[in-house]
């Protein structure tokens, strides 16, 4: 009684938030930086891509690793909603001007805009799975059985509005990412170094930058990226 007390009372408080928050979003950091990194095989061959994706799905453990997923971004999501409505109340009034102060305050375009990067993840990510994940069934034609998920990407980017959709999207998560490293780790009572919150940017862009090439090279570059 007195844990499941311990834990309301940090659930309940701005500070517990903002560390459900930070913890989340760092591992979500995590998944994304595996998910590029093996999306990334479509450049090396669509064998390599294909073997790859049905290691991951033809996993058992692939429905643990799903609920785990789904329970970050739920719990992110419900975290930052809260917190961010904390803010709102504690300022009921806004700033008169979005001005940014400069050094040492870290307020920047990315840090004001979290909530709205944030919302544009939450439309692309059910909008991403029904293409893939939920999309088209192809079998490979190399190895029956294995799903041809390598077709089913080069066919959604060979369109030019879904790449251009893709780029926006992937510049927006770039966004949310340029502020979340850093400032969760500030959360987390990590003292704020400079060098940190640079390593967080320059993940940041080496994240978003990975997944942007998928598109523009499958559009460009055709079939073979
Ligand atoms: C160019 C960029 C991307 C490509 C080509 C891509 C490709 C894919 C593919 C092919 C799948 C289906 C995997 C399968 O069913 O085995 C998938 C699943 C998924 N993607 Fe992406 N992805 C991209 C970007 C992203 C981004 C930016 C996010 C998150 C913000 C994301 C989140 C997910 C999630 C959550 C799944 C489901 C994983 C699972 O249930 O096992 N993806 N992606």
């Amino acid at each position: 009684m007195a844990a499941h007390d311990a834990l309301k009372r940090f659930l309940t408080s701005v500070i517990g938030r903002k560390m459900l928050m930070a913890v989340t979003g760092l591992l979500l950091i995590g998944f994304l930086i595996a998910h590029m990194s093996g999306n990334l095989l479509i450049f090396v061959s669509p064998e390599a891509f294909n073997d790859y994706s049905h290691a991951l799905i033809s996993n058992p453990l692939i429905y643990i690793a799903e609920f785990g997923l789904l329970a970050l971004f739920v719990a992110h999501l419900a975290s930052g909603i809260l917190v961010t409505r904390n803010n709102k109340l504690a300022r009921p009034v806004a700033y008169q001007a979005d001005e940014y102060a400069g050094a040492p305050s870290r307020k920047s375009i990315a840090s004001s805009t979290m909530i709205y990067s944030g919302i544009l993840v939450l439309l692309f990510v059910p909008l991403h799975l029904w293409s893939f994940k939920f999309g088209a069934y192809y079998e490979s034609a190399a190895d029956p059985g294995v799903r041809d998920l390598h077709r089913l990407v080069i066919e959604k980017f060979a369109h030019a509005g879904y790449v251009a959709w893709y780029v926006l999207a992937m510049i927006v998560i770039g966004f949310h990412l340029w502020h979340g490293f850093g400032s969760g780790f500030e959360s987390l009572g990590v003292k704020y170094r400079k060098g940190l919150r640079r390593f967080g940017q320059a993940l940041a862009v080496v994240i978003a930058g990975g997944f942007t090439m998928i598109p523009l090279l499958v559009y460009f570059m055709g079939e073979q990226p």
